[in-house]
Formats: structure tokens, sequence, C-alpha cells
């Protein structure tokens, strides 16, 4: 599967990010079962604990927009006005939060380019999430 296209998406997304704090610009590309595309970026907070990761804002943007069927996430990452030079792992929140709307098979792409990636499916990035019964 060639996701070069949604690592543009994530890479251009990462431009946008508001990280004063961390210096720490993260962009994510969500590709929903439909095609669409949406994405997102950290945005912090003076209070830190506010923060929003770029996967949770580019997942809220779709489930608030009525998306509910999702193929994969492509995420990058680095220092601010850096390249990203290694990729970026979800925070254990944002795999939760990808759970609540994924199945097993969903592919997380961790970008170092658009032409270097490493894919895995959620179930070995979450193997047990939460769950109400
Ligand atoms: N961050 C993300 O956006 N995604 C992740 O998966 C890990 C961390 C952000 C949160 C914070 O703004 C900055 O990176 C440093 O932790």
């Amino acid at each position: 599967m060639d996701y070069g296209y949604l690592l543009e998406e994530a890479l251009k997304a990462r431009k946008a990010a508001y990280a004063p704090y961390s210096g720490f610009q993260v962009g994510a590309a969500l590709l929903c079962a439909d095609g669409s595309i949406y994405t997102g970026c950290n945005v912090e907070n003076s209070s830190y604990g506010a923060a929003c990761c770029a996967e949770r804002t580019a997942f809220f943007k779709a489930v608030s927009e009525g998306k509910r069927s999702f193929r994969a996430i492509a995420v990058v990452g680095g220092k601010k006005d850096e390249e990203v030079l290694e990729v970026c792992p979800p925070c254990g929140i944002c795999r939760q939060v990808m759970r609540e709307f994924c199945g097993s098979d969903f592919a997380v792409v961790l970008g170092r380019s658009s032409l270097d990636y490493d894919i895995y499916t959620l179930e070995q990035l979450f193997p047990l999430p939460f769950d109400t019964f």
C-alpha cells in the first residue's frame, strides 16, 4: 500500500502546529472509509494539560462532521523548524481514541518522510484496549 499522499497531507498539516511550549510539531492525516481526508496538528496551551495531539485533532474534526469509519492515519513529528527525522508514535490517549472508532486492522503510518515510513496495525500498537461491557 502506498501511503505517500497521506504523509504529504500530514507534513502539510504539521506546518500549522501550535507548539510554543514543547517546540515539537506534529501533523496527522486521517483517511476515512469514503476516501475523504481530515488533517490535524497539535494545539498546545499555557495550561499544559489542555493540549491536544495532532491525531486527536484529526479524529475529532472527522467525527464532528459525521465520519465514523476509517482506514488509516499518517503521523509525522519533529522539533520546530526542523525536518522530520524519526517516526512519532501516537501517545496512549490517542491510541485509545483510535480504538474507539477503528478496528484492529486500522493502519497507523509513521513517517520519516513521504517516501520513508513504517506501517503498523492498531492491534500491534494497542492490543488490549479499555472498553465497557
Ligand atoms: N504530540 C502529538 O501531537 N502527538 C503524539 O502522538 C505525541 C505528542 C504532541 C503533544 C505536544 O503538543 C507535543 O507533541 C509534545 O509532547
